[in-house]
């Protein structure tokens, strides 16, 4: 996988007046239904989106070697269908599916990116990051995770056991993504413990923080290339 992966963390956008800055950044650079997405939010979460939104663009045109105005916003829902801006990411290009697979996550601010350029018929991809302070709280693991997941974590405290939950969330969120369910599926049915489509994702790689858990699945590789 990691040969084909390119992952790109950005970092939160907090300047003073990040907020306007962003809004005419997007009326410049988005498609009406991102927008339309947009405006339907409160301020704080709004920002979020669009700087996702902004640096996910970027990131395909790049990849793609393209302006990022010669991408429109194709995104695919399992339950809604194409068309719409949420669900699946993905462009299309010249009025053709643009051939990169895209994956984003957001936690405390930052925006992790993934992508799989030239992918094979079928293949898919997820990317998840997690704050463990997002799972401090009573009743996750039985939520959250399986039986042996659940004994994986015995005997930690604290900050151990936060990021021992953070990593084991960010591989199901990821794998969620991959299959395009997101958490219509309960996540505690999805087994993610040496899970061979799914692989942690080291700060090293990601370009993250330290201290935030990062995974990444892939599947539909041909068979020499999916050992991940
Ligand atoms: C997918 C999901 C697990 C994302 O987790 P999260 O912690 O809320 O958010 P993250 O920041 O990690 O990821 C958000 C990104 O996931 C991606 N995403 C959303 N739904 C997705 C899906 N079905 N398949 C793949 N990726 C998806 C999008 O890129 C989204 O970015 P956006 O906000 O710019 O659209 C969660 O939102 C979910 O379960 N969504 C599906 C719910 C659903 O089915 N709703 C019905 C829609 S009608």
């Amino acid at each position: 996988m990691a040969s084909q992966l390119i992952v790109r963390a950005v970092p939160p956008f907090d300047a003073p007046g990040a907020a306007g800055v962003l809004e005419s950044a997007a009326r410049e650079r988005l498609d009406d239904v991102e927008l339309a997405r947009a405006w339907g939010m409160e301020p704080v979460p709004r920002a979020a989106f669009l700087a996702g939104r902004l640096a996910q663009r970027r990131f395909a045109a790049e990849l793609l070697e393209v302006p990022p105005s010669d991408l429109a916003t194709a995104y695919d829902c399992p339950r809604c269908g194409p068309g719409l801006s949420h669900g699946r990411p993905g462009y299309t290009l010249a009025g053709a599916p643009a051939p990169l697979l895209l994956s984003l996550s957001r936690s405390a601010g930052w925006v992790l990116l993934a992508a799989v350029r030239d992918p094979a018929p079928g293949q898919r991809l997820g990317v998840d990051v997690q704050d463990p302070a997002g799972t401090d709280f009573d009743g996750f693991d039985e939520v959250a995770l399986g039986p042996a997941e659940r004994r994986s974590l015995r005997g930690l405290a604290a900050r151990e056991l936060m990021t021992g939950r953070a990593r084991l969330w960010a591989r199901k969120e990821a794998w969620l993504k991959l299959c395009g369910t997101g958490l219509r599926v309960s996540p505690d049915m999805v087994q993610v413990l040496d899970h061979p489509g799914i692989r942690d994702l080291p700060s090293a790689e990601s370009g993250l923080p330290a201290h935030l858990a990062a995974a990444a699945a892939l599947s539909g590789l041909p068979e020499r290339d999916s050992r991940l």
